[in-house]
């Protein structure tokens, strides 16, 4: 059930028992009172931010945290997937004792998936927990990673290798910040939005065929509505699942074959949303290939990935680099690597598939130029 707002705003409940949230998601919000209310009281706050984000954003952050928060202190990291590792993660820890923080500060994560990830686990950790929130800035963020409490850093040997699962206290959607995003930046979040179609709402799936164009072009009201059924879907997994023991891993379609071309190429070559997109491609392959969807559903996906602004053919990789790095993803189970396929349009299914049969769907979708 989702709470609309007289502002207009939107409220999508996460239910977790004690670790329950709300993802409130609407435009403007720094200046919309209700949507800070009941958020921890601690007479410290910390704004975890990046060197591009924060001068946007950070100051208007703080004015409307100095209203809770004695003091509202501020880091900022280097921005970027490759600085996504444990020396950034130190540098929360840093501004954290160094400014004598209790363990009572709240974080506030205000950024895309980098900072969000970073700051969550920060939280996780220190003075074995704090409560945080996050302020999703990117298109991805918010309809994905702010979302259900996984936190990370990457290890030179895996993506997301070294995290916790620890629930924000809230997740603030502020659509107005999309405005300043690049457009790359937004048809990467437009890879996490698209999964959601296949995966789980055929009816989602066939609305974003219409409306890809008004999202690429930040129309407002395509655009709140892409969040909230994306968020919506979210929650309703996360609810399930909180901890990927099954349902929740339908969440990574198309991720391992786009982890692996993440960590190929090295982090921050491709964007990790347009990596999911040549990987959600792949595992549409990979499901017809199997017998799982229709054949035709390849290239109508394909064109969705494409209109949004992505990649859908892969890059050159040999073979056993590719297995090599997809045996690292964390569904592999006893060196089997384990794929999110379809299951017909509108679900998605675990398994496994010969290595010969994957190295061919990834031939077939290959750039040869
Ligand atoms: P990102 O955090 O690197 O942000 C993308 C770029 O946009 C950065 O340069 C950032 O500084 C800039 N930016 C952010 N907001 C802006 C704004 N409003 N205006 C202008 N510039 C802005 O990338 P992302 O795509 O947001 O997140 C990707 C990360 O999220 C990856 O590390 C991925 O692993 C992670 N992720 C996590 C989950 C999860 O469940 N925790 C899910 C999906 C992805
Ligand atoms: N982005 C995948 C998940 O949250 O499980």
């Amino acid at each position: 059930m989702n709470l609309a707002t007289s502002s207009g705003t939107v409220r999508v409940p996460i239910a977790l028992n004690e670790r329950s949230y709300d993802i409130v998601i609407g435009s403007g919000l720094l200046a919309d009172d209700a949507c800070w209310d009941g958020l921890p009281a601690s007479a410290d706050a910390l704004i975890v931010s990046n060197t591009t984000v924060a001068p946007l954003y950070a100051q208007a952050l703080a004015t409307r945290l100095s209203q809770r928060h004695r003091r509202v202190l501020q880091v900022q990291l280097p921005d970027g997937e490759a600085h996504k590792d444990w020396a950034t993660l130190n540098l929360v820890f840093d501004a954290l004792l160094g400014a004598g923080c209790d363990r009572k500060t709240v974080l506030y994560a205000l950024g895309g998936g980098v900072v969000g990830d970073i700051t969550g686990f920060a939280a996780a950790c220190y003075m074995r927990g704090v409560p945080f929130v996050q302020v999703p800035t990117t298109l991805l963020a918010q309809v994905d990673s702010s979302v259900g409490g996984k936190t990370a850093v990457n290890h030179p040997l895996g993506k997301n290798m070294v995290g916790a699962f620890y629930q924000p206290a809230r997740v603030i959607c502020d659509l107005a910040m999309l405005n300043t995003l690049p457009p790359r930046e937004l048809s990467a979040g437009l890879a996490e939005v698209i999964k959601y179609g296949p995966i789980a709402d055929a009816e989602f799936l066939a609305w974003l065929e219409t409306h890809v164009e008004d999202l690429r072009a930040l129309e407002p009201r395509a655009l709140a509505h892409a969040v909230q059924r994306s968020c919506e879907i979210k929650a309703w997994v996360v609810g399930q699942d909180e901890r990927e023991n099954g349902l929740r891993a339908i969440l990574n379609f198309g991720h391992t074959f786009g982890h692996a071309i993440e960590a190929g190429l090295g982090y921050g070559q491709w964007l990790h949303g347009e990596a999911i997109g040549c990987g959600m491609v792949l595992a549409a392959e990979l499901s017809a290939r199997l017998g799982l969807v229709a054949p035709a559903f390849v290239p109508r996906l394909t064109q969705l990935i494409q209109r949004a602004g992505l990649p859908v053919q892969a890059p050159v990789m040999p073979g056993a680099r590719w297995l090599e790095l997809m045996r690292v993803d964390k569904k592999s189970e006893a060196g089997e690597i384990r794929f999110v396929l379809l299951d017909g349009v509108g679900r998605a299914q675990m398994r496994g598939a010969p290595d010969a049969l994957v190295l061919d769907v990834i031939a077939a979708h290959t750039s040869t130029d």
